[in-house]
């Protein structure tokens, strides 16, 4: 039986000790939070390893090529990379950023896809410098751009189009975007015009195929299915018209987790096992020849690896007689609550079993009323307790601000009895290092 940790809400290795607390990786939390301070990121290693085994292992009836794809918008630093190496994956980026932090960790540029809808001639000018780097094309100005830095730069760009199939998972509108309204991609409408012009400017650009992305936290796999068939309809015509073949096939991520009780996302050993037979089935049904096949997860690989713990401090009972537990951290560290209305579960770490049929709310500590982690908590919670937020894992340290001057959490790496920092907290130091000041502000009155 293989696991899919996008399923459950707790990271693969977490338990209850026998002091009724939170345990990952073989650590009480509560001993982390002591010495490494709060608020505290986490991260499962066992999750990340499990989540890329289920999506190997879904692939693995294939018969061409396959490669997953970790998207590292969800969560990326050299440590990160350095697991995406490790666990031979290939790596998405979308900026400069992102893509040198790859090439520090030793990602091969081979393994690398820059994606983008407004790609800098900087982070075009690297892709290719760095040879075999693959660009992920959005539009026509972008793809006009890149073949004339090839030019320059006498090279080859390894090219896909990004292709927007017209279908819509059902998700959070502002993480859609298969739709031909999207700002993202190329509209199938549009696509022969993408294609002539890379037919005619051959000596700078090799087509290596399609890639589509229909949104985030998608729950149904019908939606995959049907991209599946647009792209593969859409490489046939290519074939037919313009004698380019899809020799690359990336049909994008965005498979749901389990935040709270009530989603039930596809495992992700479904989900890859879903799309390779339909990808196999597609394609030889037209007599094309298989693509190398490429998935492309982020939240589903680290989402549910990640718990944020956080020290509740003052407690206040509102005038509807909800209680309010407020905790050193909020939407600085995790901005999905006020961003998408993004619904999360909570414990206790100290106290696992403790529960509550009391309204609690756990809110932040920064000046904005939006800033609530999460309703009706369902946990009778009081100062100095620390309280575990799950399924942080994907998009809270990457969307993570220094909103009201506060420095970002550490985040450790939780192994196996081993607890490593692999991202330090950020100190007052940090906040104020790119502060300048005018000389004549530093004038004596
Ligand atoms: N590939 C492409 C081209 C993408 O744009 C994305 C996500 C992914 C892959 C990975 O999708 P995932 O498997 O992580 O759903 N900040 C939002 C999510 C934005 C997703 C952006 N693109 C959130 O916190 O829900």
């Amino acid at each position: 039986m293989v696991t899919s940790p996008n399923t459950r809400i707790w990271p693969h290795s977490a338990s209850v000790n026998n002091l009724d607390h939170l345990e990952i990786g073989a650590l009480d939390v509560c001993e982390l939070a002591k010495k490494f301070g709060t608020p505290l990121w986490l991260m499962d290693y066992a999750s990340i390893f499990q989540a890329q085994e289920a999506c190997r292992l879904g692939l693995l009836n294939y018969p061409g090529e396959k490669t997953v794809l970790y998207a590292g918008k969800a969560f990326l630093c050299l440590a990160m990379c350095k697991i995406v190496n490790q666990l031979k994956m290939g790596l998405d980026v979308v900026s400069l950023g992102e893509l040198e932090t790859a090439i520090e960790a030793d990602v091969k540029p081979e393994n690398i896809f820059l994606h983008g809808n407004n790609k800098s001639g900087k982070e075009i000018e690297r892709a290719l410098e760095l040879r075999h780097c693959k660009i992920v094309i959005d539009n026509m100005s972008e793809l006009d751009l890149v073949v004339r830095l090839a030019k320059r730069a006498q090279t080859k760009a390894q090219i896909l189009l990004r292709i927007k199939p017209g279908i819509e998972p059902d998700t959070h509108d502002h993480i859609k975007t298969g739709q031909e309204t999207s700002k993202f991609g190329i509209g199938l409408s549009e696509v022969q015009d993408y294609l002539s012009y890379i037919k005619s400017n051959g000596s700078e650009l090799d087509f290596l195929g399609f890639h589509a992305h229909i949104g985030s936290q998608a729950l149904e796999l019908d939606v995959y299915r049907e991209s599946v068939k647009v792209l593969g309809a859409l490489s046939l015509a290519t074939q037919k018209d313009f004698g380019l073949k899809t020799k690359l096939l990336d049909v994008g991520g965005g498979l749901g987790i389990t935040y709270v009780e009530e989603d039930r996302p596809p495992g992700l050993y479904e989900w890859a096992s879903t799309i390779q037979a339909c990808v196999s089935e597609t394609y030889q049904s037209q007599n094309l020849a298989l693509p190398h096949l490429m998935i492309e997860p982020g939240r589903s690989i680290v989402g549910t690896a990640g718990v944020t713990i956080y020290e509740v401090g003052h407690v206040k009972r509102l005038a509807n007689n909800s209680l309010c537990l407020a905790v050193d951290g909020g939407m600085a560290d995790n901005p999905r609550p006020s961003t998408y209305n993004a619904k999360y579960t909570a414990a206790i770490a100290n106290a696992m079993s403790r529960k509550s049929a009391e309204k609690v709310s756990i809110v932040g500590k920064y000046c904005e009323s939006g800033d609530i982690i999460v309703k009706d908590a369902g946990i009778e919670a009081g100062t100095g307790d620390l309280i575990a937020v799950f399924g942080t894992g994907a998009y809270n340290y990457s969307m993570s601000s220094n909103y009201n001057r506060t420095g970002r959490p550490a985040c450790l790496l939780l192994k196996e009895g081993q607890a490593d920092i692999i991202l330090e907290r950020e100190t007052i130091t940090d906040l104020t290092r790119q502060d300048r000041v005018p000389a004549w502000l530093e004038a004596k009155q």
